[in-house]
This record gives C-alpha cells, sequence and structure tokens, in this order.
C-alpha cells in the first residue's frame, strides 16, 4: 500500500512524525512525503524536520504564502500533477491549515481515499479559516481519525457514517512525550524567573490594528508583575511593524520578543512557564498535557476538551480579565487538569494499525457517506 502524507505548516509537522514513524515499521506500506511549503522559513519549517527526526520531503511544492484563494489553488494545481504521477492508494491529510483542505479537494476529485488525522474538531466559528478547511476536508475524508470522543460526536451529527470515525488519541502528543526529555530552554533573557509566554497569529487577534495595541498594552501592564516572553510569528511581526504605537518593544524591560522557537526550546518554554497566553490550538492541548495554566485569547475552541478537562481558560478578546486571570495564577490560583483520554504517546500506532487493516478501509468506503 503506498500511502502519501501532505504537510504544510508548523501544526503538521508534530503530528505527521509520530505517523511515519510508526508506518516505517510495516513491511507492507510505502511512503511518499510531500510538503506543499506553506511555512518556508527555517524557523518555522526545518528546523522541525531537524529536530522531529521526520525525513527529508521527497516532493516538496514550494507554493509559499499569498491569500487563502491563491496559496489553496497553488497547491491544488502542483499537487494534482504529483498524484497523478506517483498513483498513491492513500492521501493523509493533517490539521486544518490551508494545506489541509486542498489536498483533501485533488485527491477526492482523483477517487484517491482521504484519512484526516485530527478529524472532527469543530470551533462551530465560520470566522475562522480552519474552520472552513475542517469542514471541506471532513465532508471529503473516507477515515477520520479523531484525537477525542467529541471529535466522533461532531462527525456523527454531521451524519458521517460512525464506519469511517476511529478515535485514536492526540497525535501530537506522541511527539511531546517522546521529545520532552530533550527539550532545553533557549538562551533568552528572563526564563530563570517567573514569565508568561506569549504566542499570537490568529487574523481575529493581530489584523485588527486596535485588538492588536489592546494586547500589548496589557502586556505591557503584565510585565510590571511578571516578565514576558513573546516568540512571534511571521504574520504578528508584520502586524507589530506596520502599528502607530507609543511603546518601544524592541528595548523593553519587561517583554522580550524572540524569533519563532524551535520544537525542543518552544517546549520547553512552556513547561517552565507560569503561565501561558495564546490563541493557538496546539499550545491548548500542550499546556493541558503539561498541566501548565493556559489562558486562551478567543472566544471558542475547536479542542473543548482542554477546557472541561484540562488547564486552559478561554478569554475572549477581554483583555480586562486575561489581567484578572494572570493576576489570579500568579498568586497561586491555579486551575488543576487532568490528562485526556489516548493522550498517551502511541496514538500513531494505533493509526499505523488502522491503516494496515485492509478491512477498516474497505468498510468506509461500503459505508454510507453524508
Ligand atoms: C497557518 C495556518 C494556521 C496555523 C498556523 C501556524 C491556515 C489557514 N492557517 O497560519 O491554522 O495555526 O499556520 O503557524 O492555513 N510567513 C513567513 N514565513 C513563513 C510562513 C509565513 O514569513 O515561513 C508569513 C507570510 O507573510 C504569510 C504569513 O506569515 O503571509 C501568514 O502565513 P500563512 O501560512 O498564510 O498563515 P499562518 O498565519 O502561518
Amino acid at each position: 500500500m503506498h500511502i502519501l502524507h501532505v504537510v504544510g505548516a508548523r501544526p503538521n509537522f508534530m503530528k505527521v512524525a509520530p505517523v511515519i514513524a510508526a508506518l516505517e515499521k510495516r513491511e507492507s506500506i510505502r511512503q511518499t512525503l510531500v510538503h506543499t511549503g506553506q511555512h518556508y522559513d527555517e524557523n518555522m519549517s526545518r528546523v522541525f524536520f531537524d529536530q522531529l527526526g521526520i525525513p527529508k520531503p521527497d516532493i516538496s511544492l514550494g507554493v509559499g504564502s499569498g491569500s487563502h484563494a491563491v496559496q489553496t489553488a497553488n497547491t491544488m494545481i502542483k499537487l494534482e500533477e504529483t498524484l497523478i504521477e506517483k498513483q498513491p492508494d492513500m492521501v493523509l491529510v493533517y490539521g486544518d491549515i490551508n494545506s489541509t483542505v486542498a489536498a483533501s479537494l485533488v485527491a477526492a476529485k482523483l477517487s484517491i481515499p482521504v484519512t484526516h488525522v485530527e478529524a472532527g474538531l469543530r470551533s462551530r466559528d465560520l470566522g475562522m479559516p480552519e474552520e472552513i478547511n475542517r469542514l471541506v476536508t471532513d465532508v471529503l475524508s473516507t477515515l477520520h481519525l479523531t484525537p477525542s470522543r467529541d471529535g466522533d460526536e461532531n462527525l456523527m451529527k454531521e451524519g458521517i457514517s460512525p464506519a469511517k470515525i476511529h478515535c485514536v488519541g492526540n497525535v501530537m502528543i506522541d511527539t511531546l512525550v517522546r521529545l520532552l526529555p530533550q527539550a532545553e530552554l533557549p538562551d533568552i533573557d528572563g526564563v530563570q524567573s517567573n514569565y508568561a509566554l506569549v504566542t499570537l497569529h490568529r487574523p481575529s487577534n493581530v489584523d485588527e490594528p486596535e485588538m492588536l495595541a489592546k494586547l500589548l498594552k496589557t502586556f505591557d501592564e503584565i510585565s510590571r508583575d511578571c516578565k514576558i516572553i513573546f516568540p512571534v510569528h511571521p504574520r504578528t511581526r508584520q502586524r507589530i511593524a506596520s502599528l502607530d504605537i507609543d511603546l518601544d518593544l524592541d528595548n523593553h524591560p519587561g517583554i522580550v520578543l524572540c524569533e519563532p522557537q524551535g520544537y525542543l526550546q518552544f517546549l520547553a518554554l512552556q513547561k517552565n512557564a507560569t503561565v501561558v497566553i495564546t490563541d493557538s490550538g496546539g499550545i491548548q492541548e500542550e499546556t493541558t498535557y503539561l498541566q501548565i495554566p493556559c489562558l486562551t485569547m478567543r472566544e471558542n475552541t475547536e479542542r473543548p476538551v482542554t477546557v472541561d478537562v484540562g488547564t486552559n481558560v478561554l478569554i475572549g478578546r477581554d483583555c480586562e480579565r486575561l489581567k484578572s486571570q494572570v493576576k489570579a495564577i500568579l498568586s497561586g490560583h491555579v486551575k488543576r487538569g487532568r490528562i485526556p483520554e489516548l493522550w498517551d504517546g502511541h496514538s500513531g500506532e494505533r493509526i499505523a494499525e488502522i491503516l494496515v487493516n485492509g478491512d477498516v478501509l474497505q468498510d468506509a468506503l461500503a459505508s454510507s457517506t453524508v
């Protein structure tokens, strides 16, 4: 069986690594890895391949940045040629990025079964490009591999046959479990004492100048009580640079802006943080596993298990609430959490087991669809 994986951006890389490793042990499987090039900066892409031990991509499409339509369409055009040439038996797609939806569309139209790793997550917020990507990808997928039971329920409510759904647990946590012993703090001023770790890149937070300015002012206030370590995503850096704001962030005594970190460095930064402030999806999950308080600057989450079971608290866009929550955490009022079911470091193995079992695919193909 020839399996072709499509990845494109940073959060995909932690998910594909354990799947490739588990499938490598199966003699009946041949694998091809395609990197669309949605993320292309050294520190957004190559560092992760090196640290996670992902094999060099067999094919790099070099798609790069662009509007959503341009990025998705360019990926589709280039990937169609690749799939026609390589003729895989199955395409594996990961998460919810533009590369994921582009690959699903191309494969489904060529009648190649699509398996979606991290299927079924829903924020119910169509203002998020990722929610559109999730919905379209799941409609087109033959096999849905979910990270948690809420994913199964969402899919069944949408009419997906249970024969197509398998709860395999959180594959990103496999990578975390494997690499946690190697996590190493970067050499950044301020990481030796209490600090709040910040990441922001969602359009809802960084594309609106007013909101971004309000967030930065709030960090300025928080930094009087606690250092802020802020690895800045390229899109956020562009937005900060064009902001007219009365704050010298390059020489700020309490806010350290730094480059996006490697996986091992960011893992150590999370593990040692007093609190994490973020709008990322994956970081809500990693902090839940590490049992570090997480304050999420979003109105909703497609990962409700991190709130119901884990350490995550949704703050919305309310900066006053953010300040009071950070104060509470600094004075020891910390939300305790548990590690969700099947977030155990063995999801990659479970995925391999499902994919080598020909009956699973046959049952899914034979079952009625939406
Ligand atoms: C993408 C995903 C998002 C994911 C995030 C992780 C979609 C719709 N969004 O968002 O779900 O959480 O990745 O980072 O797919 N840029 C660089 N260098 C790079 C990559 C991007 O400078 O290596 C700049 C470009 O100017 C680009 C901008 O960052 O326009 C945004 O990149 P893009 O891939 O479009 O979306 P992300 O915000 O990274």
